[in-house]
């Protein structure tokens, strides 16, 4: 007997209807409930999904009791962490997309509250579903390139994204783009710790409206001597909505592993818009039958975890370690000095 799950979704933007729209379809999932503020966008989900129920007032999901679990995708950042600590109080499973929260001591709070709960808690971090990205998790644990040497992840998005993130949280590009690759390497590289990070930003074009930087470099070393740059921007020209252009090197002693996910493969040129790269986003896209990109898979993932009590592959302690080393790596783009790990303070 298949135990179906319902689930609740807050803040269903941009990812929170990929999100909607994989919940919909999975077989797993019995009830879908909405909350959603912008009043258009509860329409047009209305219009497009079969729901249980939708409300522009998000605490409604967590005092449903026939809910089990939440999934958030609100925006902007600061309302992750209020939201996932009213869900997991309630005993619900959580889904809360990246930054699992502000401060370290929320995160610690969120963590510890889903322990004694005994509930499922995991974060977005959705490129551990890209399967270029797992080529490389297999790779290493295959022992395909011997042991690592140095690991290089350089990724791009489009100035448009650059304004919407940054024109809703003063968070860095370690802290909002970065921190997807950070997560992934670690996750690769695992059990390696980071023990020292030194980071730069520079800006020419944002900068003259604000405080935010164009670009960020990272670049840590762990535990047994290897070193990984992490580099993120947000001043692409549109190549396409939402357009992303990652580079990965894997270097090791007894090879070498290079990716390219800058979505170069599918080129759509009209005379109206010129050249477009479609399903070149990081969540991805439908498209007709099917989803491109890793977003639909991750949120089956977790839906299947809660119906069918598996382990989540992204853990929240993980999310921790992330926030850890962009914040370190935030501090030393402010002082100029390389931060060790862990911090003391
Ligand atoms: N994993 C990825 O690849 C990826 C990509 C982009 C964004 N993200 C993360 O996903 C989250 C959502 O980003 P997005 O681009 O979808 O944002 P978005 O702005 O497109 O969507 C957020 C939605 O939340 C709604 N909302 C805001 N406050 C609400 C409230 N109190 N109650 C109910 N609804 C509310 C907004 O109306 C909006 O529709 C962000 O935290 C972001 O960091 C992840």
């Amino acid at each position: 007997m298949i135990n179906q799950i319902n689930v609740g979704i807050i803040g269903t933007g941009w990812c929170g209807g990929i999100r909607a729209n994989a919940c919909a379809d999975n077989p797993l999932v019995d009830k879908l409930y909405i909350a959603e503020s912008n009043k258009e966008r509860l329409q047009e989900l209305k219009k497009s999904l079969k729901l249980e129920s939708s409300t522009d007032n998000w605490n409604e999901l967590i005092d449903n009791k026939n809910i089990d679990t939440i999934i958030i995708s609100a925006t902007p950042e600061t309302t992750h962490f209020p939201m996932a600590l009213a869900a997991l109080k309630a005993g619900k499973n959580v889904f809360l997309e990246k930054p699992i929260a502000t401060t370290l001591k929320e995160a610690e709070e969120l963590i510890d509250i889903s322990i004694k709960n005994n509930v499922k808690f995991t974060i977005g971090y959705s490129q551990r579903f890209n399967s270029k990205y797992a080529y490389v998790k297999k790779s290493l644990n295959e022992n395909l390139i011997g042991e690592p040497v140095t690991c290089l992840v350089s990724r791009h998005v489009t100035r448009e994204l650059g304004e919407k993130i940054s024109g809703r949280t003063a968070l860095s590009p370690a802290a909002m783009e970065s921190t997807h690759d950070l997560d992934f390497l670690l996750w690769c590289l695992q059990p390696r710790k980071p023990i020292k990070v030194y980071s730069q930003t520079s800006g020419k074009l944002f900068s003259k409206n604000s405080n935010t930087p164009d670009h960020q470099w990272i670049l840590v070393t762990l535990d047994d001597g290897m070193t990984i740059s992490v580099g993120g921007g947000w001043i692409l020209p549109l190549g396409y909505p939402n357009y992303s252009h990652t580079w990965i090197e894997v270097i090791g002693t007894d090879g070498s592993l290079f990716i390219d996910d800058s979505h170069k493969d599918v080129q759509l040129n009209t005379v109206k818009d010129g050249i477009r790269y479609p399903m070149s986003s990081m969540p991805g896209e439908p498209v007709e039958h099917t989803h491109a990109g890793p977003m639909h898979e991750e949120t089956n993932h977790f839906v299947n975890a809660v119906a069918l009590n598996k382990q989540v592959l992204v853990k929240p302690e993980e999310a921790k370690t992330v926030m850890e080393l962009y914040i370190a790596a935030d501090l030393s783009a402010e002082t100029g000095e390389p931060v060790i790990l862990p911090r003391n303070n």
